[in-house]
């Protein structure tokens, strides 16, 4: 029995390590193809990358730059995140069209709707470039002198390496410069807007539910590539056809369980997992306590506007969300980094690095860097403050000096770059700053301005501050600024950039509110951004020889995954609940049920469609329903973040059986320190996604075109 026990806990342990990382799909043979074997995996890693036939990366397109999508069909038809398809979708929306709130269905593929802009990226292949990158850098003594080189050679291998001419070439930087890759890519411009749920079902439970688990969000969006003749990228063109994809995913709606294997492939954005604890422990008592409070500030007014007033709601919505998206994950970032120890954690490995760089007998080589890190980061902490709180109040929340820092940038360029460079970049400010002014009220930024300028007086490193910064009356400078500022309205900006370039900069220098902006800019680029590059650049090249130490000084198994980069990645593990707190369990599954749990009828966020609302009571579900239940999402330990956002999640044999968007709250830690205990990516449930298209929209034309595997019939 014991030793039973032993065992178990031996397996568990095994099981347990084997979780976490984002992996590049090319170097999957070896240690992670065994990992993902062991975790049940029924394919071979030759079957998600190969450079020689038809493999899953052929599926999965990096969506509009920032997010992931899936080919579902040999037409072209790509699934993504409504939330990442939402600008696509809002702007073909009109006051008698509004798609977000209706939702969109094309019935017919002449009704496809071409979303100039949105682009859809395929990797070709992916080759390891580091000794061409690398050559004639170690002769040279200094960092700067280094990045140059590394930089020059990047430029002139990205222009000479063999492609075809619609391809395009891209060198990315792995484990912090200890590695190049080459990645050959295609990238279609020719991408419609085939389908999208009403924002009550793809946007359900909006920024009250983000980053929580249990979730009940149809968070999906179809669009459809569309290639030339030769199957070749193009520009949109109505005579332009549907893209025939070297691979696509078939769909299992067979249904899963606790325990399953899942993998996610997709484009994660930026993770710092190597960080020393030095730098944790300043995230998580500096740089991160900073921000939210800044953020708190400016969403408790942007609330209190929008509650009241329904076209202020309508203007600030999306702002809202998009600055509570970061501001929240932040808050469970920070707890979940003390509740996980991580700082405590890093200095044990820490320890045990400095002992193993003693017995390899590399002092000379790697003995000073972890007393390097310290130095650095204690000479980086106020500059890095300081550059926080004006990236996050003048370049982003207090709208009057995002606004007016444009400005500011146009002045810089006259110096810089000379008049014609001035003149075309007013010419675009002027002809864009009108989107900015449509959803801008004077009244919400005044008020926020009002509590961010005293938390920027009071709070951010004094030594740094403008003079007119110091010992300053916040009511005194709003009024100052709000009463006299061209800023605050579309008017006021165009009559600012009225003139010839020596009335403008004349107009701009005697304006309150450029005044104060100029002065903080000026401060910010005198005082802060130097000083805090040149010890950055001192941090990045240790980062660079820690990464090596690491890689050189760990035995051949160990799991050393680079931080995410935005390029392709694989990442696994299972289908699992987790204890967020003690007492408290989370299930892996969420249901319909939920969704009418949680209703609130009128609600911005959790109204329900009628339609959705009759098909639950008259458990409608066809094909998709399990049990008598609508199944909606289910979470994992698959290790993913920001760009993960539409990726597919995939079963043990490769078919799609859902799409990732989201993680849970209390292990947003991932992207610094990652835990199997409760870290948790949230996937919307496919078969969720089918329910809605089939018996929601009644998008047979859609469901047609997949491959769909179930239990119940063949198709
Ligand atoms: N938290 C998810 C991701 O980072 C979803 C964000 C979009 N949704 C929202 N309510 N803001 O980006
Ligand atoms: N929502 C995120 C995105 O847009 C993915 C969730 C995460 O950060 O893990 O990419």
């Amino acid at each position: 029995m014991k030793f039973f026990r032993l065992l178990l806990l031996f397996v568990f342990v095994q099981v347990s390590a084997q979780q976490g990382g984002m992996w590049i799909p090319s170097l999957l043979n070896g240690m992670n193809e065994s990992e993902m074997k062991n975790l049940g995996m029924k394919i071979s890693a030759d079957e998600i990358y190969s450079v020689n036939h038809s493999s899953m990366k052929d599926a999965v397109p990096q969506f509009d730059g920032g997010c992931t999508a899936e080919v579902i069909s040999d037409k072209g038809l790509i699934l993504t995140n409504h939330h990442c398809g939402y600008s696509a979708i809002q702007k073909q929306s009109t006051v008698e069209h509004d798609y977000l709130t209706d939702g969109f269905w094309a019935y017919k593929m002449q009704d496809e709707l071409p979303s100039a802009g949105v682009v859809a990226m395929f990797v070709v292949r992916i080759e390891d470039v580091t000794t061409k990158v690398m050559e004639g850098v170690a002769s040279l003594s200094s960092e700067a002198e280094k990045q140059k080189k590394i930089q020059d050679n990047i430029t002139a291998l990205t222009n000479s390496l063999p492609k075809e001419a619609w391809q395009e070439n891209k060198i990315k930087n792995f484990y912090d410069g200890n590695q190049y890759l080459l990645f050959v890519t295609e990238t279609y411009k020719d991408v419609r807007l085939v389908g999208a749920p009403p924002s009550s079902i793809g946007k359900f439970g909006s920024d009250t539910d983000n980053w929580v688990w249990p979730r009940h969000t149809g968070d999906f969006s179809l669009f459809r590539i569309y290639a030339d003749k030769n199957n070749h990228p193009a520009a949109y063109a109505a005579d332009n056809v549907p893209y025939k994809p070297k691979y696509f995913f078939p769909i299992s709606i067979k249904g899963i369980k606790e325990n399953d294997f899942t993998m996610v492939m997709g484009y994660p954005g930026t993770t710092t997992e190597y960080l020393p604890a030095v730098a944790v422990e300043q995230i998580v008592n500096t740089s991160d306590p900073a921000k939210v409070e800044i953020r708190d500030a400016t969403l408790k007014v942007l609330d209190r506007f929008m509650r009241k007033d329904n076209a202020i709601k309508i203007q600030y919505a999306s702002k809202y969300s998009r600055i509570a998206n970061a501001w929240k994950k932040w808050i469970g970032e920070t707890k979940g980094l003390k509740k996980s120890n991580a700082v405590a954690a890093k200095q044990k490995f820490e320890a045990a690095f400095q002992d193993k760089v003693i017995k390899a007998g590399k002092q000379a080589e790697y003995g000073n860097l972890l007393s390097d890190f310290e130095k650095n980061y204690a000479e980086i902490k106020d500059y890095a403050l300081a550059r926080d709180y004006f990236n996050e109040v003048v370049t982003r929340n207090a709208e009057i000096l995002s606004v007016g820092y444009k400005l500011y940038q146009l002045e810089q360029l006259l110096s810089t770059k000379g008049e014609q460079a001035f003149t075309d970049r007013k010419n675009t400010l002027s002809t864009g700053i009108g989107d900015f002014y449509k959803d801008y009220n004077v009244e919400v930024d005044r008020t926020v301005f009002e509590q961010l300028i005293n938390l920027y007086a009071t709070k951010s490193p004094k030594q740094f501050l403008p003079s007119v910064l110091n010992s300053i009356d916040a009511t005194k400078v709003t009024t100052d600024v709000f009463d006299n500022s061209k800023l605050t309205s579309l008017n006021g900006f165009k009559e600012l950039l009225d003139g010839d370039t020596k009335t403008i900069i004349e107009k701009l220098n005697n304006d309150k509110g450029y005044q104060l902006v100029k002065a903080m800019a000026d401060a910010y680029s005198k005082n802060i951004a130097p000083k805090y590059d040149e010890i950055n650049l001192r941090n990045i090249a240790t980062q660079r020889t820690y990464m090596k130490a690491i890689l050189e000084l760990s035995p051949k198994s160990a799991r050393i995954f680079p931080d995410a980069n935005s390029t392709l990645r694989v990442t696994y593990g299972k289908v699992k609940s987790y204890k967020p707190n003690d007492g408290v369990t989370y299930e892996p599954f969420t249901y319909l049920d939920g969704v009418m749990e949680k209703y609130i009828p009128g609600d911005y966020e959790f109204d329900v469609p009628q339609k959705l609302i009759d098909l639950y009571n008259q458990k409608d579900y066809g094909a998709y329903g399990s049990k008598g239940k609508m199944p909606l999402a289910f979470i994992a330990t698959n290790h993913t973040t920001g760009g993960n956002s539409g990726s597919p999640a995939l079963d043990a044999k490769g078919n799609l059986i859902g799409l990732n968007f989201d993680r849970v709250w209390e292990g947003t830690m991932s992207d610094v320190f990652y835990s199997p205990e409760i870290c948790r990516n949230i996937m919307v449930d496919i078969r969720y996604v089918l329910f809605v298209v089939d018996k929601f929209a009644g998008a047979e034309n859609l469901i047609q075109e997949m491959k769909i595997i179930s239990t119940k019939r063949k198709r």
